[in-house]
């Protein structure tokens, strides 16, 4: 079913992500204080059987590319590598400590900034002491710049046991590229997606962004062009976030109008999607795509898919460790996220102190609504029982509910809400009417757009 263009505008309003429930704006504590994190951690988390999965967020990047919206530091001082690994080694100690045991991994994802910025021995050096103890048959990932990736760092992290990579692409047109302020040849993406590939590496993946200023058609079109000419094992398609009031992102350098209106960014994606899907990718929650036989899509097929902080992923362990400035941790009890100063964030450390500074514990209602708005975002359905909470969202959003029917987004039947494959762009939109948090009122100055 074709959307018209009056049911796209309707839909395109500013939504969260829900990479974490409640979303990070919603949390419950402001000042989550070291101790009060050791409290929580100490009774509810060590006493359990767990699988652990890590996230170390290494922030530094060269040069600042002007769309981005991650966490980083641009600098070219590379003095910045061997303090930081000391605080990342520092802060795996004190987890440790408190586990009362070294902690046995089970997935190790590495993400910035650009983690490729550190030297392959910093890097080891960081890494042998946390895959030291792992699962073989885990899952070890990193994210990779194509203009900044060596043939020895490549080397070593596989040697460490990592079999993922992803390589951040965006676009390929010299033009968008220079709005973006990042230049990056086909040649160079093709020199080490073939390097990554011959080595062993067996998941790829190439990140893709539509909706970046003076992107047009005919850009998407060449920058799928590539991307099928390299067939990367997976793809994210991620939708530009334009969310300049956001500190420390750096989007500028372009206006308003060199972003394309809501119209021709949905078309940017439909474009990209269909000739995907025509050769041969498979379609995972809204943003990914991957090969039949990647995990991402067999877990998508057996129900297994899951949302974390890092988008869709086959991840599935009882708790995920962040290490490093900005990084966010996710319990059972909830999320705790460390200071994203780098400054601050190694003082406390390097004096003994967890980094974490605010956090959410779940109510009772938020792991339920947690739950259900996850099956959506993953499974795109979910089914609840006579008198739960979702009957009674139901209940009260009827008219919204409703809407998302007759506008064809939503099937509801034998308690069950499935989203349809016209609803799957918008399925934001209908977790967003679930969440009990969500402000109307503020959702410009707190959330990009749907598409
Ligand atoms: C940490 S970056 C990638 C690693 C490495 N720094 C690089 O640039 O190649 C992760 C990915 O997030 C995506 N991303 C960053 N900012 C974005 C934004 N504002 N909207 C959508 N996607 C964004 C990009 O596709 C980027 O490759
Ligand atoms: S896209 Fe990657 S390299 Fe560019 S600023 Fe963001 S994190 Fe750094």
């Amino acid at each position: 079913m074709m959307l018209s263009k009056k049911v796209i505008e309707k839909y395109n309003v500013p939504s969260p992500r829900y990479t974490s429930y409640p979303t990070i704006l919603d949390w419950n504590r402001n000042t989550f204080t070291p101790e009060e994190f050791t409290t929580e951690f100490l009774e509810k988390e060590r006493k359990k059987a767990h699988s652990t999965s890590v996230y170390i967020h290494l922030p530094f990047c060269e040069s600042l590319c002007t769309f981005c919206g991650c966490h980083k530091y641009i600098t070219k001082r590379h003095s910045v590598e061997a303090p930081y690994i000391d605080s990342l080694l520092q802060e795996w100690d004190i987890y440790n400590q408190l586990n009362g045991d070294s902690i046995a991994v089970s997935e190790v994802h590495i993400g910035g900034g650009t983690p490729t910025f550190f030297s392959a021995n910093e890097l080891k050096r960081l890494l042998s002491p946390i895959m030291k103890n792992k699962k073989n048959e885990g899952l070890y990932s990193f994210e990779g710049h194509p203009n900044h990736t060596s043939k020895e760092q490549l080397e070593i992290l596989y040697e460490l046991g990592f079999r993922r990579v992803s390589f951040g692409i965006q676009d390929y047109s010299l033009h968008v590229q220079q709005a973006i302020n990042r230049i990056q040849s086909y040649e160079q993406v093709k020199e080490v997606t073939e390097t990554a590939r011959e080595m062993g590496y067996v998941t790829i993946s190439h990140d893709l962004v539509f909706g970046l200023p003076r992107q047009r058609m005919e850009d998407i079109d060449r920058t799928i062009d590539h991307t099928l000419t390299l067939r990367p094992n997976a793809i994210s398609l991620y939708s530009y976030a334009h969310v300049p009031w956001v500190k420390g992102t750096g989007q500028r350098g372009f206006s308003k109008s060199d972003l394309p209106g809501a119209e021709d960014k949905r078309a940017l994606y439909e474009k990209a999607k269909e000739r995907l899907l025509s050769a041969g990718y498979l379609e995972i929650g809204f943003d990914h795509f991957a090969l039949p036989d990647e995990p991402l899509a067999l877990a998508m097929e057996s129900g297994d898919l899951n949302r974390t902080f890092m988008g869709y992923t086959t991840s599935n362990t009882d708790r995920m460790i962040g290490l490093g400035a900005s990084a966010i941790s996710e319990y059972d009890f909830g999320y705790a996220q460390n200071n994203k100063d780098i400054k601050a964030y190694q003082t406390s450390v390097n004096a003994g102190q967890l980094p974490v500074i605010k956090g959410h514990i779940h109510s009772h209602e938020d792991a339920t609504l947690k739950t259900h708005i996850l099956e959506l975002m993953c499974r795109f359905e979910t089914s609840y029982k006579p008198g739960s909470i979702i009957e009674e969202k139901l209940r009260h959003f009827d008219s919204t509910f409703r809407s998302f029917v007759n506008d064809g987004l939503l099937i509801m039947r034998d308690q069950k809400l499935i989203i349809t494959r016209a609803g799957k762009p918008f399925v934001r939109n209908i977790c967003m009417t679930l969440d009990p948090y969500n402000n109307k009122e503020q959702l410009e100055q707190r959330f990009s757009r749907s598409i």
